[in-house]
């Protein structure tokens, strides 16, 4: 079972350089969270500090009751080893090989015999698809490979909290739809509370419960995911559509006149480049693999968005009314066919999932 992590009033700087202040959020109890936000506004700094790696001057980040924010060395040490981090640049040891590094949080946290250490690295190694290069320095691997390297050993303790900073960044398609898929099907497994951060967008509407947007310093929003993708919040729906035309710019900052421009750009029929996609919908989420058991926190979060829904403009709430029953349609039928004996034991990981009858790649 997962834990919430609650952070309050959030602030952070590097010297006179503020990062970002005042923020706000609860990561559930075995929900999925993603984070977006432009380059540079401070996104892998938030996971460093969710982990006490870094220090915030304002504010508190209490895990599990502890506020790690003040707590001692030691106390900080044991609250670690609910996290499971994968770091955006991997953060390999580059003189071990993959086995060592995966291994490493197992002999460091906890005394398991070596025979066992192998067994859950091996699997671990199997998990995110690098059988055979277990021997490897992370030299000698493609950028890709590191990434699913990191995300290995920050699973071998069994995370209570998953953090993930970027896992698609420097992967394929075919590999990003595996390791979404794969973060799905753990949370489905141990219901792990994960915090995922992420640019690509497909990511962001199919995989998390919640979604979060760090922009010009503050947390522009954080919610349930049928609140942010039926936002009309300018940088949300700018970035959820991959527009050029909007609040965010190529260095983040917009001066009225090149805003201006755009408005008479966009009034003349030219494309700022975003997704066409229909914005009045909410695509399903991706659900867990078959045999998979179903999410926990799917119940949990369903309370909590129709707690919310009154609150809505009518045309959100009447997109999330027909997401809630599509994605109802989607799992009865998951059921029904995980009850129908028709999937083996051992079905492959797919990649892409049937969607009301279209197929679509995550
Ligand atoms: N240890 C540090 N010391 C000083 N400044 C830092 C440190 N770590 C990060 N920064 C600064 O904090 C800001 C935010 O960096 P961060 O890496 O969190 O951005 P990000 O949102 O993760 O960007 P990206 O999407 O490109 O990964 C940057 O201006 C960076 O230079
Ligand atoms: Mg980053």
């Amino acid at each position: 079972m997962g834990v919430e992590v609650s952070v309050s009033g959030l602030t952070k700087s590097f010297g006179s350089q503020n990062i970002w202040r005042d923020v706000s959020l609860t990561l559930p109890t075995g929900e999925v969270s993603a984070l977006l936000g432009p380059s540079g506004t401070g996104k892998s700094v938030f996971l460093k500090t969710l982990i006490g790696l870094l220090h915030p001057e304002q504010g508190s980040v209490i895990v599990d009751g502890t506020d790690i924010t003040q707590c001692s060395a030691k106390e900080l040490y044991e609250i670690r080893k609910l996290f499971g981090v994968l770091f955006q640049d991997g953060a390999l040891f580059g003189s071990m090989s993959l086995f060592d590094n995966i291994a490493f949080p197992l002999r460091e946290h906890t005394k398991k015999k070596e025979d066992e250490v192998r067994d859950i690295v091996m699997e671990k190694i199997d998990l995110v698809g690098l059988t055979g290069a277990e021997d490897k320095l992370p030299g000698e691997i493609s950028g890709g490979m590191r990434k699913r390297a990191g995300l290995a050993r920050a699973l071998v303790l069994d995370p209570q909290i998953i953090l993930c900073d970027e896992p698609d960044s420097g992967l394929d398609p075919v590999r990003t739809a595996y390791i979404s898929q794969l973060l799905i099907d753990i949370n489905a497994q141990i219901d792990a509370t994960v915090l995922v951060v992420t640019h690509n967008i497909n990511i962001a509407r199919t995989i998390p419960d919640n979604i979060g947007m760090l922009f010009r310093k503050e947390l522009v929003m954080f919610g349930p995911r049928e609140v942010l993708l039926t936002s009309e919040q300018p940088v949300v729906k700018q970035f959820l559509s991959g527009d050029r035309f909007g609040p965010i710019g190529m260095s983040e900052e917009k001066d009225s006149a090149v805003a201006a421009q755009e408005e008479a750009m966009a009034a003349a029929g030219i494309s700022g480049g975003g997704t066409k996609d229909d914005f009045t919908e909410i695509i399903p989420q991706v659900q867990p693999n078959p045999g998979m058991p179903e999410r926990k926190a799917i119940a949990r979060h369903r309370q909590r968005v129709l707690e919310l829904l009154p609150t809505l403009p009518p045309d959100a709430q009447e997109a999330v009314r027909r997401g809630m029953a599509e994605e109802d349609e989607i799992r009865a039928e998951n059921r029904a066919r995980d009850h129908s004996g028709l999937v083996p034991d051992d079905a492959p990981t797919a990649p892409l999932r049937v969607v009301g009858g279209r197929t679509q790649s995550v």
